[in-house]
């Protein structure tokens, strides 16, 4: 789990920024559920025999007796919401989208945390593909507006719950005859959760995968014609995508529709985000029968893509460091510092007695771009001493005009 420190923070506040915005141009409303919810949800939700369920959950019985769970994943919470407060009865689709923490006992390593924190949005109500091609449109405009470049979308579709049997049964099959070649992970998928086998990464099982059947040439008829029509709305849209079949995703939900996006370097864990279709969930959860589709995008992982492509974003720096020697003139620095924020600059001032070498030190640590100096002189006089730490210039200011001299100097700078 990571801490943000203020460096940090622009990042951050340019990744939640896109979100917002992208939330906002594509008509999805903002919803925060707790970060706890009881057990039961998500092992009904996402299923037992996935990776997440069965070793990654924070799972604790509190002193209540309740059995409660650190949100390992953003859907099955919303979709709780969603029917706990009557969302069904409204027009559809309902279109929803968070930015959350996610908590996951995983083995950490270079942009896989057990604490991460996902943009998500969910689609709710419709089975048409256009809601497939909205929901990745939107997920596409926010690395637009972050600034991430060539990144990769992979799709596929694991087809539903008519024909998904059929190609379980042929993908045993197949198994059965090379299963003692696998890896005990794939050994233990075969069990538990056949699917999964195509998301072996060891080295020795690829060409068992390989040979393998894909779920694409099971496909019903039609999950057949909503994969090619999304396809075709996808090219409509102009966004590129790459078909893998052998994507099939690490939660239990997914019907039809799978994709997950990739940066152009890339380890194993690496996906810039991902989602899919989920036609079954809300009934799984007690609702009626409600078609939803939805992606989920880490955003440390975008940050660090983002580094990685060269963005660099520096914190705030304050405009103003308003300077004062001597008692009386740093008593009233303070009704200085008070009129530039009320005018919207951001200043700070000194704080505690210091020469006024250290004071202009301070201000060139903290990056301010103006020293505004104040003593016995200036005070006596009703001026401030008004310094361009760039350019050294200096002139002196009447003290109460301040802040209306500065509001025309100052033009944000990067990263505000
Ligand atoms: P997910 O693929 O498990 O999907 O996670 C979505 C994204 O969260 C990943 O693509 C990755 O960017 C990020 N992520 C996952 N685990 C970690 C981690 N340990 N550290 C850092 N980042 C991570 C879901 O969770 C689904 N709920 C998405 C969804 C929404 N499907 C439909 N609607």
């Amino acid at each position: 789990m990571l801490d943000v420190l203020p460096a940090e923070q622009p990042y951050w506040r340019h990744v939640e920024r896109a979100a917002a915005e992208a939330a906002r141009l594509f008509g999805f409303d903002r919803i925060t559920t707790p970060t706890l919810e009881a057990t039961g949800l998500f092992v009904r939700g996402v299923g037992e025999g996935t990776d997440l369920i069965d070793k990654e959950m924070y799972s604790f019985v509190t002193k209540g007796g309740d059995e409660l769970t650190l949100r390992p994943e953003g859907t099955a919470p919303v979709m709780r919401a969603f029917l706990e407060h009557g969302m069904q009865s409204l027009s559809v689709p309902v279109r929803l989208s968070y930015v959350v923490p996610i908590y996951r006992h995983d083995r950490p390593g270079a942009g896989r945390y057990r604490e991460h924190t996902q943009f998500g949005a969910e689609c709710i109500g419709v089975a048409d593909s256009a809601a497939d091609a909205e929901v990745i449109a939107l997920a596409w405009k926010f690395y637009e507006l972050c600034g991430l470049r060539e990144i990769e979308l992979q799709l596929s579709s694991i087809g539903d719950e008519l024909c998904r049997p059929g190609y379980v049964e042929a993908l045993r099959a197949y198994y059965a005859g090379v299963i003692d070649q696998a890896c005990s992970t794939c050994k233990d998928r075969f069990e538990r959760n056949p699917l999964r086998l195509l998301d072996c990464k060891v080295p020795t099982c690829q060409p068992l995968i390989e040979a393998a059947p894909k779920p694409v040439d099971y496909l019903c008829e039609p999950c057949r014609e909503h994969f090619e029509s999304l396809q075709g709305h996808l090219r409509d849209l102009g966004i590129p995508f790459h078909l893998n079949p052998r994507l099939v995703r690490g939660l239990g939900y997914y019907t039809r529709t799978v994709f997950e996006v990739y940066p152009p370097v890339r380890g194993s864990q690496s996906a810039v985000g991902g989602g899919g279709r989920y036609d079954r969930l809300i009934e799984e959860l007690g609702g009626k029968p409600t078609p939803a589709v939805g992606f989920g995008i880490g955003l440390e992982r975008i940050i660090l893509t983002l580094k990685e492509q060269g963005l660099r974003l520096e914190p705030d720096r304050p405009v103003v460091y308003v300077a004062a020697h001597g008692e009386a003139a740093r008593a009233a620095a303070l009704p200085v510092l008070k009129s530039l924020r009320d005018a919207g600059i951001a200043a700070v001032g000194v704080t505690e007695p210091r020469s006024l070498k250290a004071q202009l030190r301070q201000a060139d640590a903290l990056g301010a771009r103006f020293a505004a100096v104040l003593g016995e002189d200036e005070l006596a006089r009703g001026v401030i001493q008004l310094k361009n730490l760039a350019t050294g210039e200096q002139e002196a200011v009447a003290r109460d005009g301040l802040a209306k001299a500065m509001v025309g100097a100052t033009a944000p700078t990067a990263g505000t």
